[in-house]
């Protein structure tokens, strides 16, 4: 019995087959389920109408087992439209009450990822959700004047003759002006020399070393973006630790600045990925084969085979995920906006700046099936020919495993740790000199622990990542010095236990997350985020159905950057907001 509950709950994990008991209708708009994911306002004044906006796209994604992709050409804001920001808009709404299953959806402009955003649960009467994004600092792609380029969403599902639920779809694009308001809570900082950029993004030559030195904070809109994704365009499928994602790219030899970011999440087998006990436990129990790999994943980034960057992911979980009365309205971190990670390729622009074409490589270390993942290297250019030299060292990493187990009780420990320096000298052709020094050091800690004959399973994981970034000139001076903290801790427990009558169990469930990340320029912080999630379920659940749920979701929401803060704060009780306090108190 005990051993039939662990497998259960390895199965609701690791297939995802859950099926909710509830019929199909299709009822108005004012029944349907607003659901929303904590963020601070991206526009300070909801009264400030956009410059103006570009309606994308409108689209109904009816089978999406055959017809992930809908593509049509991109329409850019009109020459004579005056902005500074730009507020991307995902709105969906899905009329059936059936599919349980979390969908995974991006957006692209030219192959270029804009957003990596997940799907709502269904209810009764229908869900709707909006996603709203800054991509300012796609300024260079969302400018574009080429009629034929590609505007691309993609919704990626699992379809059957029992899930036939609708996705409708609308993307807009509402464009601000900066000047024309104060910005309080710009996610932007120092971007107004971006801003100059956007509108003449061809033409760089008044700019010379005088704009690498006041450019380099990340958020500075780069002068191109170039796409590291799939044939189509899009995202990248890795099935497993030996599938290579290759992209050759060649880049421009005025590039003076370089960063590759990633959209990485994971699905299928890999979706609880944090939650996988080692190999050895699987096999010695019987459990499901293969699906045992430990609960270390990273994703690796090599250019001509010399690796250059890593990141472990954060956990998304997704609307259905662990409890999915958890969800509901106020979803997990991320799940409608899945962070995007920088690697700093500056250092290592040595190995790029030579007209040659040069291999950028993209696999997940440990990794099952599947992920999710593609990149866009953000690049920024100055007036001349850049030399650039590096000085090659690969990262170093620790990985420390320590299981102990006795039939279905255990306790499996990781602990990670990479570091990496890169020191890259850039050259222009006027002569000056700039290095760049990029340090990183990566913790990764995953605990996990099965008790109680493998019915009481409890998580306990922590990454941090702490980026260093310091630049100088030919003497020695410094120019300017960054630095990135971030830490995500998860905590999870899952209590299962046999309920009257066959084959039924209660499980009990918590999620405590949150997201920490500053920004500082020479020791002041200028951007500083912090979110945290508490909650507290239980299920009754019939084989691979949830029968009923019960959910206390509470959510802490601190942004703070140059201009202002912002706190929220929302308490929701079995689907109600029963609390939503929102200010712009600073605290210190
Ligand atoms: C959802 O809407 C589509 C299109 O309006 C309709 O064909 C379909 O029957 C609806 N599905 C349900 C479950 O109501
Ligand atoms: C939802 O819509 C269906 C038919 O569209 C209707 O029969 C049903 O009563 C509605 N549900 C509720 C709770 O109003
Ligand atoms: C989407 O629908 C709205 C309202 O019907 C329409 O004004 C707009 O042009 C449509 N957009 C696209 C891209 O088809
Ligand atoms: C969706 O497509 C799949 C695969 O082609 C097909 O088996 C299924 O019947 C389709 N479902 C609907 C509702 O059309
Ligand atoms: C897929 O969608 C495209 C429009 O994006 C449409 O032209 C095509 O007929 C669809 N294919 C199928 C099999 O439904
Ligand atoms: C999308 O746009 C159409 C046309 O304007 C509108 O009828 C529909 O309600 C919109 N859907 C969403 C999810 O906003
Ligand atoms: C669906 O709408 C009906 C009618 O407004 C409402 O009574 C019912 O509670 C709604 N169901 C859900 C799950 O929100
Ligand atoms: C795209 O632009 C070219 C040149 O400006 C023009 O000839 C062509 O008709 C345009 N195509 C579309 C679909 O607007
Ligand atoms: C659809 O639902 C029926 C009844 O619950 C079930 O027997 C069947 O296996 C389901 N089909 C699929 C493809 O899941
Ligand atoms: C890994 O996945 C790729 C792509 O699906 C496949 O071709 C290859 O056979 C797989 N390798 C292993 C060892 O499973
Ligand atoms: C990348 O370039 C190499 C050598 O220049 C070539 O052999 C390879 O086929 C290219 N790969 C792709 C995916 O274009
Ligand atoms: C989470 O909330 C529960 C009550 O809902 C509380 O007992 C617990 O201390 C909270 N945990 C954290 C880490 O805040």
């Amino acid at each position: 019995m005990n051993a039939c509950n662990l497998i259960l709950i390895l199965t609701l994990f690791f297939t995802l087959s859950i099926q909710s008991s509830l019929s199909f209708e299709d009822n108005t708009t004012e029944n349907q389920q607003h659901y929303f994911e904590l963020t601070h306002p991206l526009v300070p004044d909801t009264d400030t109408p956009p410059s103006c906006s570009v309606n994308l796209l409108n689209h109904t994604f009816t089978n999406t087992s055959t017809n992930t992709t809908f593509t049509v050409n991109y329409t850019p804001p009109p020459t004579t439209c005056k902005w500074s920001h730009a507020v991307l808009e995902f709105q969906a709404r899905c009329n059936s009450s059936t599919p349980m299953h979390d969908r995974v959806a991006g957006v692209w402009i030219a192959r270029v990822e804009l957003l990596r955003t997940s799907t709502a649960q269904p209810t009764e009467n229908g869900s709707f959700w909006s996603v709203q994004k800054d991509v300012s600092k796609y300024s260079s792609i969302i400018t574009t004047q080429d009629n034929s380029t590609s505007f691309s969403v993609m919704l990626e599902t699992l379809d059957n003759e029992n899930l036939t639920g609708v996705y409708q779809v609308n993307v807009s694009m509402h464009f601000y002006d900066h000047n024309a308001f104060r910005f309080p809570l710009s996610s932007v900082v120092g971007d107004l020399e971006g801003y100059k950029k956007n509108r003449k993004l061809t033409s760089v030559d008044d700019k010379g070393v005088g704009d690498m030195l006041g450019l380099y904070p990340y958020d500075t809109h780069a002068d191109m973006i170039i796409p590291i994704s799939g044939d189509e365009g899009y995202w990248f499928r890795i099935e497993n630790e030996s599938d290579v994602k290759k992209t050759n790219v060649s880049i421009d030899e005025r590039t003076y600045k370089a960063v590759l970011e990633l959209y990485i999440s994971s699905h299928g087998e890999e979706e609880f990925w944090y939650l996988t006990p080692p190999d050895s436990y699987t096999k010695l129990n019987n459990l499901v084969a293969g699906k045992g790999k430990g609960a270390y994943r990273e994703v690796l980034v090599t250019i001509d085979g010399k690796l250059v960057g890593t990141v472990i992911p954060t956990p998304v979980i997704f609307t259905s995920g662990i409890n999915p009365s958890f969800w509901k309205p106020v979803v997990a971190i991320g799940a409608f906006n899945h962070p995007s990670y920088n690697i700093d390729l500056t250092p290592y622009l040595g190995l790029l700046l030579d007209d040659k074409n040069h291999s950028i490589e993209i696999q997940v270390a440990e990794g099952g099936s599947y992920w999710l993942v593609d990149a866009n290297m953000h690049i920024w250019l100055g007036s001349s020919h850049v030399q650039a030299i590096v000085e090659y060292e690969p990262p170093s990493m620790e990985i420390e495993n320590d299981y102990e187990f006795e039939g279905l009780e255990g306790e499996f420990e990781i602990e990670v740790e990479r570091s990496s320096s890169a020191v890259g000298l850039v050259q222009s052709g006027l002569g000056n000199i700039i290095t760049t020094k990029v340090t990183e050091e990566i913790n990764f800690k995953n605990k996990l622990k099965f008790k109680e004959q493998g019915t009481r399973i409890e998580l306990d994981q922590k990454i941090k990542r702490k980026t260093k970034v310091k630049i100088t000139d030919a003497s020695g001076n410094s120019i300017g010095k960054y630095e990135i903290e971030r830490t995500y801790p998860l905590k999870i427990t899952v209590v299962t236990q046999p309920w009257y009558g066959k084959g039924i169990s209660t499980v009990s469930t918590t999620v405590v997350q949150e997201r920490s990340e500053s920004f500082s320029n020479e020791n002041v912080i200028l951007r500083a985020l912090n979110h945290d999630v508490n909650c507290t379920g239980s299920m009754l659940v019939n084989g691979n159905s949830i029968m009923s749920g019960s959910a206390v979701n509470h959510q802490n929401y601190y942004y703070k950057d140059g201009f202002g803060c912002y706190s929220r704060k929302v308490n929701v009780l079995e689907g109600n907001v029963v609390a939503d306090e929102s200010n712009s108190i600073c605290i210190e």
